[in-house]
C-alpha cells in the first residue's frame, strides 16, 4: 500500500501554502499566484535542467526551515532552491530582492538594442515586462554594444542575436524534443552567442517550438515576421487533424487571414502542447483548422488589455454545439462577453 507523502509548508510574502517535498520556491509561488510569483526568464517547467541562468527569480529566504530557522545569507534563485518545511521567503516585500532584480534587469539590458518599435516580440515580451516591473528609468551604459547581423538559422527561423539573453531555453528545447540538435551556445562569458553548427540549418519536425520558448525576440518566425503587430491580431484557439502533433494551436488572425500559428501557452507563458513545424509554418489557410473560439490571454501581452473577443466568432460558437463543447463556455457566458465592444 502506498504511503501518503506529507506536504510541507512555505510562506511567501506572508501567504502560506503546502507543497510536496522537492518543489522549488518558484513553483510554490506559482501555486499561490499573484504578485508573489517571481519573474522567470530562463526556467521552463517543461524542460529538464532549465533555470539557474538568468537570476531574475532571486528571492530572500528569511527563515530556512522550522528545524533550522536561520535566514540564508545570500539571495537564492527560486527556480533552483527547494522548499524546506516552515521556510519563509520574501519576494517583493524584500528591498534586497527588489534591488537585486533591478541590477539583474540592468545587466540583461546592457547589450540589448532599443528594437521594441520594430521587434516582432513587442507586446508579448518577457523582457519588456521585466523592464517595466523592475528596470531603471535610464540606462547608465555609454559604451558600444556588441552587435550581430540577423541570421537565417533555418528555412523558417530568424535569429537576432542582439536580443538574445542566453537563457538556453532554445538549446534545451531542441535537445529534448527534436531528433537532433543543430545549434548551441558558442564561446563563453561576454563572447557567448547562439549559433548553428557549421553548415547546419534548423529544420527538424518540432524545432519551431524554440520560437515559442524564447522569452525575447531573438528567435522569430520567418513566415510571420513583420506581418502585423501582435496587438492588431486576434488569437483564436483552433485544432486540426495532425499525424505528428496534437494539432492544438493558437491562430493569430487578422480578419480571416492567419498571420501566425503558435503553440498554446499557459498563464506562465509556457507551452501547453508542443506543435509540429507543419502546423506552425505550413497551415496558413483557415479551412485547414477548426476554430474553437477566442483565446483568453491574461498576461504577457498588450492584447490582454483589449476586449478582443469577437462577437462574430462567438455567434458562430452559439450556432455550433461542437465548438461550444470544446470552448467549455455556456450561452450566458458568451452573451455576457459580447457586451464588450469588438476591437
Ligand atoms: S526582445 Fe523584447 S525588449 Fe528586446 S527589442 Fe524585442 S520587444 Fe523589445
Ligand atoms: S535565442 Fe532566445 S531562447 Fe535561445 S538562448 Fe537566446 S534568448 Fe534564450
Ligand atoms: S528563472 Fe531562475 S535563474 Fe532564471
Amino acid at each position: 500500500m502506498s504511503e501518503e507523502i506529507k506536504k510541507i509548508k512555505i510562506t511567501i510574502d506572508g501567504k502560506t501554502t503546502e507543497v510536496l517535498p522537492g518543489t522549488s520556491i518558484l513553483e510554490a509561488a506559482r501555486q499561490i499566484g499573484g504578485r508573489e510569483v517571481p519573474p522567470a526568464m530562463c526556467y521552463y517547467s517543461k524542460l529538464e535542467s532549465s533555470g539557474g541562468r538568468c537570476r531574475t527569480c532571486l528571492v530572500e529566504v528569511s527563515k530556512g526551515s522550522e528545524a533550522d530557522p536561520r535566514p540564508m545569507p545570500k539571495l537564492v534563485a527560486s527556480c533552483r532552491t527547494y522548499v524546506m518545511d516552515g521556510m519563509e521567503v520574501k519576494n517583493l516585500s524584500s528591498e534586497r530582492t527588489r534591488e537585486a532584480r533591478k541590477a539583474v534587469t540592468e545587466f540583461l539590458l546592457i547589450n540589448h538594442p532599443l528594437d521594441c518599435p520594430v521587434c516582432d516580440q513587442a507586446g508579448e515580451c518577457s523582457l519588456q515586462d521585466l523592464g517595466y516591473d523592475h528596470g531603471a528609468e535610464q540606462t547608465r551604459t555609454e559604451f558600444e554594444r556588441r552587435t550581430f547581423d540577423a541570421d537565417d538559422i533555418g528555412p523558417n527561423i530568424k535569429l537576432n542575436m542582439n536580443r538574445c539573453i542566453l537563457c538556453a531555453r532554445c538549446v534545451l528545447t531542441a535537445s529534448q524534443i527534436t531528433e537532433s540538435r543543430e545549434h548551441g551556445i558558442l564561446f563563453r562569458g561576454d563572447r557567448a552567442e547562439i549559433s548553428t553548427y557549421l553548415n547546419k540549418a534548423l529544420d527538424s519536425d518540432f524545432v519551431g517550438n524554440i520560437i515559442d520558448v524564447c522569452p525575447v525576440g531573438a528567435l522569430t518566425d520567418r513566415t510571420a515576421r513583420f506581418l502585423s503587430r501582435v496587438w492588431f491580431t486576434k488569437p483564436m484557439n483552433a485544432h486540426c487533424a495532425c499525424e505528428k502533433c496534437s494539432g492544438r494551436a493558437v491562430l493569430w488572425m487578422k480578419g480571416d487571414e492567419i498571420v501566425r500559428v503558435t503553440a498554446r501557452k499557459n498563464q506562465w507563458n509556457e507551452v501547453e502542447d508542443w506543435i509540429c513545424d507543419t502546423c506552425r509554418f505550413e497551415k496558413k489557410e483557415a479551412e485547414k483548422w477548426t476554430i474553437e473560439g477566442p483565446r483568453h490571454v491574461d498576461r504577457h501581452s498588450v492584447i490582454s488589455l483589449n476586449h478582443y473577443e469577437n462577437p462574430e466568432y462567438e455567434h458562430r460558437l452559439l450556432d455550433n454545439p461542437d465548438a461550444k463543447e470544446i470552448s467549455g463556455r455556456d450561452e450566458e457566458d458568451i452573451k455576457a462577453k459580447n457586451t464588450f465592444p469588438n476591437v
